[in-house]
């Protein structure tokens, strides 16, 4: 492959982390990222464009010669940033505006896992608990209401409501949840290791849905059946609707009795699912992008680590509800030196000091033999760090066994 140089569009831990992979690539020649974080910018040139403007970005990426666009975030994505760049003639690792929707309307992901015959919960016309309400549009996670008595469906059809546009009420669905990504041309899928994302606020899964708290990898799944079940139709269902889809799809997975159904789809990798999936990917990640993003996967088995990896997410006190801004941070150095990674999520620098800026403050990524001994590395570096208001889960993969039962 000839030398690449690399614009990776995004801020957060999962840009940090695929920024981390992708500077270890001997293929490539310059990281850039835009706008980036004070993580990143270790790895790499930060420059300062907002990540959803697609102008902007077409300019920068002219201007520094660009060979491939990575985008990280899906709000960029469903603004249709990397129709922008690839009509221009730029090679992108993301999805059309038409494709994303996949993950921008909830409604259109329905219709198409019925067209291409992919298990999900079914879809109710009325609101009887229990249930699930879902605000069809983006919502960072957040837009999603699990009502199990008719008081919770009460303030979930309150709150989803308030996201404006319209609602999707579907069966609730128990079981054990997977986060299945694969990486996309259009029409070649190539599975990625499997994790579980801890979506919940609180241990014991209480408190209402985040972004993500944490995750694992592996997680005890065959990736590559559950790509023939859900990926692969749904690629080929959006090709013959003229809507290829290049980039990372990502099956939310609700594993049932009656076998696994799709929760959702994003049309991005995961956060924090990345923050273990991708430092775990032993092969050439820079150059699987490549050839997503020309059209021309021809892989079809990417080399996993047999390390298992956990991450958790360090967040601002009023997290989900409210962020943090200014509050300096202490410590990354001791986690380091403690051999986790720490990936920056929402963080900036105020006069060279390292400060919180957003509710996901830091992804503190650790290794070991078995998930039980990542875990424990995970939380010792963990304790290394403070900020005021800090908070995190103390289960991040533990109590499997529990979860599933629930
Ligand atoms: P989503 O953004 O659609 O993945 O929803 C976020 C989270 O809400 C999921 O990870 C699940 O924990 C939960 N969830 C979503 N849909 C359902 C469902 N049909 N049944 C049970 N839980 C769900
Ligand atoms: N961790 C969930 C997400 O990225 O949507």
């Amino acid at each position: 492959m000839p030398p690449v140089k690399v614009l990776l569009v995004g801020s957060g831990g999962r840009e940090h982390a695929l920024a981390w992979k992708l500077s270890r690539a001997g293929d490539l020649t310059e990281l850039h990222a835009a706008p980036g974080n004070p993580g990143i910018a270790t790895l790499g040139s930060c420059h300062p464009v907002r990540a959803e403007d697609g102008e902007g970005l077409l300019t920068l990426a002219r201007a520094l010669d660009i060979d491939l666009v990575v985008v990280g975030p899906e709000a960029p994505l469903v603004a249709g940033v990397a129709d922008d760049l690839r009509h221009a003639g730029i090679a992108v690792f993301g999805p059309s505006v038409a494709a994303a929707r996949i993950e921008g309307s909830k409604r259109f992901a329905k219709e198409v896992l019925r067209a291409a015959g992919v298990p999900t919960a079914e879809t109710f016309s009325v609101a009887r608990p229990p249930c699930v309400v879902k605000a069809d549009g983006l919502a960072a996670g957040k837009g999603v209401f699990v009502c199990r008595t008719q008081a919770e469906l009460d303030a979930g059809l309150r709150a989803a409501s308030a996201f404006g546009g319209p609602l999707v009420i579907e069966e609730l669905l128990e079981g054990e949840e997977a986060s299945i990504h694969a990486i996309c041309d259009g029409r070649h899928a190539v599975a990625l290791p499997a994790a579980q994302d801890f979506k919940r606020v609180g241990d014991g899964d209480t408190g209402p849905n985040t972004g993500g708290m944490g995750a694992y990898s592996p997680f005890p799944i065959d990736a590559e059946e559950l790509l023939d079940l859900v990926h692969r139709p749904v690629l080929h269902e959006l090709a013959g609707r003229g809507m290829p889809f290049i980039g990372t799809l990502y099956a939310g997975l609700m594993l049932t009795d009656d076998g696994p159904k799709v929760l959702e789809f994003n049309c991005r990798f995961g956060d924090p699912e990345t923050q273990v999936i991708v430092p775990r990917i032993d092969g050439d990640l820079l150059g699987l992008l490549v050839a997503a993003a020309v059209g021309n996967l021809t892989t079809t088995e990417v080399p996993v680590s047999d390390e298992a990896a956990v991450t958790v997410a360090l967040t601002a006190g009023g997290y989900p509800a409210a962020n943090d801004v200014g509050t300096p941070i202490e410590g990354i150095a001791d986690a380091e030196a403690a051999g986790a990674l720490v990936f920056h999520a929402g963080t900036a620098l105020q006069e060279d000091r390292l400060v919180t800026n957003g509710g996901r403050i830091l992804n503190v990524t650790a290794f070991g033999e078995s998930v039980a001994d990542a875990r424990r590395r995970a939380y010792r570096a963990c304790e290394a760090i403070s900020f005021d208001g800090m908070r995190y889960r103390r289960d991040i993969a533990a109590d499997r066994g529990l979860r599933a039962a629930r």
